[in-house]
Parts: C-alpha cells; structure tokens; sequence
C-alpha cells in the first residue's frame, strides 16, 4: 500500500485540519527554547506555526510520506534556515532517544493503528519533564463517513476491490488513551473528545476535499480511470442526499501528557 498523499491538494483543502490545528497551538503554553518534534508534519503549516513560536529552540518535522516531507521543507526552510529540520520516519517508530522537550502532533495518530508502541516510542523521545501535546480523529470520528463509504464499496463493480479490507484507521476513545498514556509512563495526562462537525460548502468542494483527505485511501485500491471517478460520483451522490448535505462528522481527540 502507496503512503504517500497528494501534497499540493491537501496543502489546497486543508483548511478545516489547520483551523482545528491553529486551536491546538493556541492551547499550548511554549517557553521558546523547547526542542520539539512535529510528528505528521504534512505540508507544514502548522509546522511553520509552531517554530515560529520558538525563537530560541528547534524543531524536527517527521512524515512517513516523502511528498509530504518534500512540499513542507520548500515551504519552510526559507524563512526557518537551521532551526527546523525534516526526518522521513514512520510511527510509531521515532528514531530519537531523550531529545525532545515537546512532541506536537495534529491529524496524524488516527493513521497509526498501534497507540501503545505510539505513546512508548514518544514517551522514549522525550526528556524528562517533556510533553506531549496533541489531537487526532476519536472516538466516533467520520463513521457517517465511513458507513456511506462501506455502501458504496459493497456494491457491484466495485465489491471485489474491497473484499476483506478492513480501512485502517484508529479512532480511539479517551478512556483507553488515557489508559495507554499512562501505561507508557506519562504523567499529568488530561485528554478529551470534541465534535468538529464540518461542512463543505458545494458538491465540487466537497469531492476535492475528500478525494485527497479522507477516501484517498479508498481510491487507491481501485484501477486509476474510470472506476475512481465513478466510485466518487456515487460517493458524491449519497451525500449530496443526506442532510444535512456534504457534510463530515468529524470528532477531535484531545491528548496530553508528560514525561516524568
Ligand atoms: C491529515 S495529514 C495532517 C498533517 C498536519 N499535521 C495537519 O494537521 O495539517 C496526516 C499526516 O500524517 C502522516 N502520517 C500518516 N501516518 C503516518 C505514520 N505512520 N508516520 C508518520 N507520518 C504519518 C501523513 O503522511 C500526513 O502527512
């Protein structure tokens, strides 16, 4: 399976995960000398953010996607130079030991199945005393999404591509990651579950956002051509019809904590 994402359309659509991204950096208190790891960094607006936060520290940018990687360094080396750094890494793996003083992460852990070697391989990044500060899909994240999706994969000609495929997200709930944060060792966690019910504004809005965001994994089990196209005319359809229309129900996991 491709791990890689068309960097310039989500960097295009993207507007609802950096409006929640920028509430998620506006809750985090920062010194500015912290060594941080943006873990997910995609095109690195929310990257670019933070460092800018962080006049006296530094900030290693991680994504398992080399477009992703790519798109942010050109973004952001011009106006970061040496303070901001880019590592293609997959997670949960995360090859720093005891650097940093703050792991930042938005969009991302919901792509990542195993939580527990997650927070461990995080909790093993950090200093002592450092943080965890992050948001991700939760709990009942995008099912409305994904039940129109499932119609539409069972159904002729495109049942067979999707046979025995299970999708391969994580939405977990604030009870077992508050239980797998501390297990790892965090302390001072606090996590919570928000609704981020979003709207797109038209049809051809709505088919550019979740041809890139949220069915780019979908679509990447069928041939490219026709049968893509046609899978989101019907995708496109049955939510046109819903109501309210266009519509994404999306819910953001809230997690903290820190390294004792
Ligand atoms: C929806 S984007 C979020 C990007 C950015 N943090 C934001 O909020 O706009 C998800 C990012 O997570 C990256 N990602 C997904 N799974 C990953 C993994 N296992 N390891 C590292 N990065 C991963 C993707 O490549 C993508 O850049």
């Amino acid at each position: 399976m491709s791990h890689e994402w068309n960097a310039a359309e989500y960097h295009r659509v993207s507007a609802p995960q950096v409006g929640w991204g920028q509430k998620v950096l506006s809750r985090l208190e920062l010194a500015g000398h912290e060594q941080t790891i943006d873990a997910g960094c995609g095109t690195g607006r929310l990257t670019g953010e933070l460092v800018a936060r962080l006049p006296k520290g530094s900030l290693i940018a991680v994504d398992r996607s080399w477009n992703m990687l790519l798109t942010a360094r050109a973004n952001l080396r011009p106006s970061f130079g040496s303070r901001i750094s880019f590592v293609q890494a997959a997670l949960p793996y995360l090859p720093f030991e005891r650097w940093a003083d703050l792991v930042f992460s938005t969009a991302t852990f919901h792509w990542v199945p195993d939580h527990t070697a997650l927070f461990a391989g995080i909790f093993a990044a950090l200093r002592p005393r450092g943080r965890l500060f992050a948001q991700c899909g939760g709990g009942p994240n995008l099912s409305r999404a994904h039940r129109l999706a499932e119609e539409v994969m069972a159904s002729e000609p495109f049942e067979p591509f999707f046979r025995g495929w299970q999708g391969i997200w994580t939405f977990a709930y604030p009870d077992e990651t508050v239980d797998r944060l501390h297990r790892a060792g965090f302390v001072e966690v606090d996590v919570d579950l928000e609704p981020a019910m979003t709207t797109l504004s038209d049809e051809t809005s709505y088919r550019e956002f979740v041809t890139t965001v949220i069915y780019h994994t979908h679509l990447a089990r069928l041939p490219e051509g026709e049968l893509r196209t046609r899978w989101l005319d019907k995708i496109v359809a049955l939510a046109a019809a819903q109501d309210p229309a266009f519509t994404l129900d999306y819910w953001r996991l809230n997690l903290s904590g820190t390294r004792p």
